[in-house]
């Protein structure tokens, strides 16, 4: 079999070394990959990755099975493409991806199909907006409706702060285009979750449980980042918290995928917060989060290519998904700087053998030498009979990597 893997993050790298894992496996494509993928057995980066050089390179060397990164592709059609073409590719329909490409569609979905989500309102015109900000309660979040990098919300505490975001969402057009119209949104205070799952549009398997960490630093001050660490399964979601959120989001979800006429044969990922008043269905995505995946996917005890291919074959109920016991803890290192302006190009250096996993993300080969060429530079998965000591290999690992400026959270998992 030959594999592509579509992206250039640590998610992807760890996409590509799971897929290799199979024996019937010969070569993963990475377009473009990156540092990481360079390195792993049986992969190869090829510097594409525009939607039809994709398709060309997919048809042109018989791919049995491509896997999609990122939302970018997935929301601008790449799966009905590849489907046009008779090839099996894992991921949403067009129409499916809206579920993440646009937040005012979601919103409605989730209203339409009795998924609990917190009280919304839309907006297209930010005297209106503005006008709705002086009668709300506060903190009230704010929400850009289309895709804008994990970036596109931000929680005010008073109405100043919310009427300058919305200037700068709608006005000034920060998100070029995808903030034009906003979601303004009933604050939500619990923990939440992340919950991957594969869907074949019959049925929706979840996978353990996962926690990201989300802002720059410990204790959840700062910009949101795009995770600097995820543990797996979350401690929080409990059997009853399980329980209701099967009960009460991932079935309805179901169903409208199923009678919106969806051709979901993907990862679903469900944003979760649990709250005093119950389990709230925060956002979907539509691919694997990131650095979720680093921390969920080593945990899994089925072949994960063999999931792929049943979940485009239509075939998951016949599926048996295991996992192993015990816990995961990835940590994310960072370039100084982000999640705003940063510099690139330090040498990355290792010193002595790490008993975690080493996932790359922004890190290149460059004259033979890794450097850095991203914020999100690399993670390490550390795994142990307890969340204790997964983080105690994790952190342990760290050390033993350096390059210039690095930046980690010391909490991760805490
Ligand atoms: P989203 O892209 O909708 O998941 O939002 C990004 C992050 O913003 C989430 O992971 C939460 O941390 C936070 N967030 C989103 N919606 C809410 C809400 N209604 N209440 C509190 N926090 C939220
Ligand atoms: N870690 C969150 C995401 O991938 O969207």
């Amino acid at each position: 079999m030959k594999a592509l893997i579509i992206g250039s993050g640590g998610r992807e790298h760890a996409l590509a070394s799971k897929v290799a894992e199979n024996s019937n496996v010969q070569v993963v494509y990475c377009a473009p990959g990156n540092g990481g993928t360079y390195k792993e057995n049986k992969c190869e980066n090829i510097n594409i990755t525009q939607i039809d050089e994709l398709l060309s390179f997919a048809i042109e060397n018989k791919i049995d099975i491509t896997i999609v990164g990122s939302e970018e592709w997935l929301v601008q059609g790449i799966v009905d493409k590849f489907n046009e073409k008779g090839l099996k590719i894992l991921g949403p329909c067009e129409k499916a991806a809206r579920l993440e490409g646009s937040k005012s569609y979601s919103k409605e979905f989730m209203k339409k199909y009795g998924i609990k989500t917190a009280a919304y309102e839309v907006f297209e015109d930010e005297n209106k907006a503005i006008d709705y900000l002086k009668n709300c309660e506060y903190p009230i979040v704010i929400k850009a409706d289309g895709l804008a990098a994990g970036k596109g919300v931000v929680i005010c505490n008073d109405f100043l702060a919310a009427k300058s975001s919305i200037n700068d969402f709608m006005v000034v057009d920060i998100f070029k285009g995808s903030g034009k119209k906003i979601i303004i949104e009933e604050f939500l205070e619990g923990v939440e979750a992340s919950i991957l799952s594969i869907t074949d549009g019959k049925v929706i398997l979840p996978f353990v449980s996962s926690k990201d960490h989300k802002q720059i630093f410990d204790g959840g001050i700062g910009p949101n980042t795009g995770g600097m660490g995820a543990i797996a399964p979350n401690p929080y979601c409990t059997k009853e918290v399980l329980d209701e959120f099967y009960k009460n989001i991932l079935l309805p979800t179901l169903k409208g995928i199923q009678e919106e006429k969806m051709d979901y044969r993907g990862i679903i990922f469900f944003g979760i917060m649990i709250t005093k008043k119950g389990v709230y269905s925060l956002e979907y995505n539509v691919r694997f989060g990131d650095p979720e995946t680093q921390a969920v996917l080593p945990l899994m005890k089925s072949d994960f290519t063999e999931l792929v291919i049943s979940a485009i074959g239509r075939d998951l109920e016949n599926f048996e998904l295991l996992w192993k016991k015990g816990y995961s803890c990835c940590l994310i290192t960072a370039s100084k700087g982000y999640p705003g302006k940063y510099n690139t190009g330090y040498e990355i250096s290792e010193s002595g053998k790490l008993e975690g996993k080493l996932y790359l993300a922004g890190a290149t080969f460059d004259d033979g030498l890794l450097k850095t060429n991203g914020g999100r530079v690399l993670g390490i998965t550390g795994f142990g009979e307890t969340l204790a000591k997964a983080r105690e290999i994790a952190y342990a690992d760290m050390k033993k990597v350096q390059f210039h400026g690095m930046y980690y959270r010391k909490d991760i998992g805490k």
